[in-house]
């Protein structure tokens, strides 16, 4: 009999955690392998992050504290909600974890009873459905259409509401698609839930300050205020101040939540890294500029991406309006031929037979729920972007 408890075998790994491994692999052994598969920034944190945390470490700063983070930390973000989305919480009412995914995994642990259902809408971040499936609840997968933008709509969030439905998670700017939401378009999803008040909203905005064309960002707590109430609004430092290994990622929710997502994570990790937390501090307290500097350098990226997959025959690519990927329709070469005479199944077929053939490392879309597509990461140079779009347009003019 296995060691290992029935709930794991429910999950799988992260898909594109294991793709950006495979290619690391690949890469120690010797190949030449472009890899557009990151979820994370390749800029460096800011110096002022790097030096407070020097400046934390030299006056001690390196015990417990509080689980659910320092009061320090926690009156910045309690700021940061107020300065960029106009959001009024409590201390009781904010919370820090080890990274936004452990504020979703506490979440979810926290409030899902056996077969309760989450509302995830396709295309998603791949965790939503696996940390959903550990709580023992129930994923509720509605496809966004390319048509619509990748968007939830309101009549397709009505029909997928019954009475065991706990939560609905909203990602915008979206991780995979780029998708972000008007107010309008938060305000006609609010109605719906308005009307349902056993919904949750879980609103991951971790992707908030990656946006492109001047674009707004709201969250639906903002554009709904009779909704906070029952909205757990995600964040974190990871994305926006290129910190991802820092590990520092924050909810602010009604205190009954927070408190007892506090209660689950002082069973577990306790607090988040106390230096950390202190990078955490400076990243919201201090300048803000770098924010918008690198987020026109990722649009400049995106324009070179989009335009080069949609020169490529057999792909589709719209502009993504926030975050850092390209979600490339790749419809039009599913059942095509390799030279090597296997049939192009599906959109891993296709990630495989890049991989094997040019050494691209993509992430199929099938990993976030619509398929076809692939997902290609462009945070990456832009020399390595030109060297992966070549590469994509090989692989595609070889297929018969
Ligand atoms: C949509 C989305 N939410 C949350 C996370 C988790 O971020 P963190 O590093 O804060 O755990 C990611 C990371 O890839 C993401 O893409």
């Amino acid at each position: 009999m296995s060691i290992i408890a029935a709930r794991l075998n429910r999950i799988k790994p992260s898909p594109s955690s294991m793709a950006s491994q495979r290619a690391r692999e690949l890469r120690a052994a010797g190949r030449d392998i472009i890899g557009l598969t990151s979820g994370e920034p390749d800029f460096d944190t800011p110096p002022n992050v790097c030096d407070a945390v020097v400046r934390a470490m030299t006056a001690s700063k390196t015990k417990y504290t509080d689980v659910g983070g320092t009061p320090e930390l926690k009156a910045a973000i309690i700021e940061k909600f107020r300065r960029d989305n106009g959001l009024a919480y409590a201390a009781d009412e904010v919370i820090v974890g080890t990274g936004g995914k452990q504020i979703i995994f506490n979440a979810l642990m926290c409030t899902l009873e056996p077969g309760d259902e989450v509302i995830v809408p396709a295309p998603y971040w791949v965790s939503y459905p696996d940390i959903t499936l550990l709580a023992e609840g129930r994923p509720v997968v509605v496809a966004c259409r390319p048509e619509d933008g990748f968007k939830l709509r309101s009549e397709t969030l009505h029909q997928a509401i019954t009475p065991r439905t706990r939560w609905l998670i909203l990602n915008a700017p979206n991780n995979p698609s780029g998708a972000t939401y008007t107010r309008d378009e938060l305000r006609q999803l609010a109605d719906v839930l308005l009307r349902h008040p056993q919904v949750w909203v879980m609103t991951d905005d971790i992707y908030e300050h990656i946006r492109y064309d001047g674009r707004r960002f709201f969250t639906i707590a903002q554009v709904e205020p009779a909704l906070k109430e029952r909205t757990l609004t995600v964040n974190g430092v990871s994305k926006a101040y290129a910190m991802t290994g820092w590990r520092i990622g924050y909810g602010g929710a009604p205190a009954e939540l927070v408190k007892t997502m506090a209660k689950l994570q002082s069973q577990s990790t306790s607090n988040a890294c106390s230096i950390s937390q202190a990078a955490a501090q400076e990243a919201l307290n201090g300048p803000q500029e770098l924010i918008a500097e690198r987020a026109l350098i990722f649009q400049a990226r995106r324009d070179r991406v989009v335009a080069a997959v949609n020169e490529i025959r057999g792909l589709r690519c719209h502009a993504p309006e926030g975050a850092f990927y390209a979600y490339a329709s790749c419809a039009d070469i599913i059942g095509k031929k390799t030279p090597d005479g296997r049939i192009l199944g599906s959109d891993t077929d296709f990630v495989i037979y890049l991989l094997e053939s040019q050494n691209l490392a993509l992430v199929q879309g099938e990993a976030y729920g619509l398929s076809p597509f692939v997902r290609i990461s462009f945070a990456a140079s832009m020399e390595m972007l030109e060297e992966g779009c070549r590469r994509l347009r090989l692989a595609c003019e070889a297929l018969r």
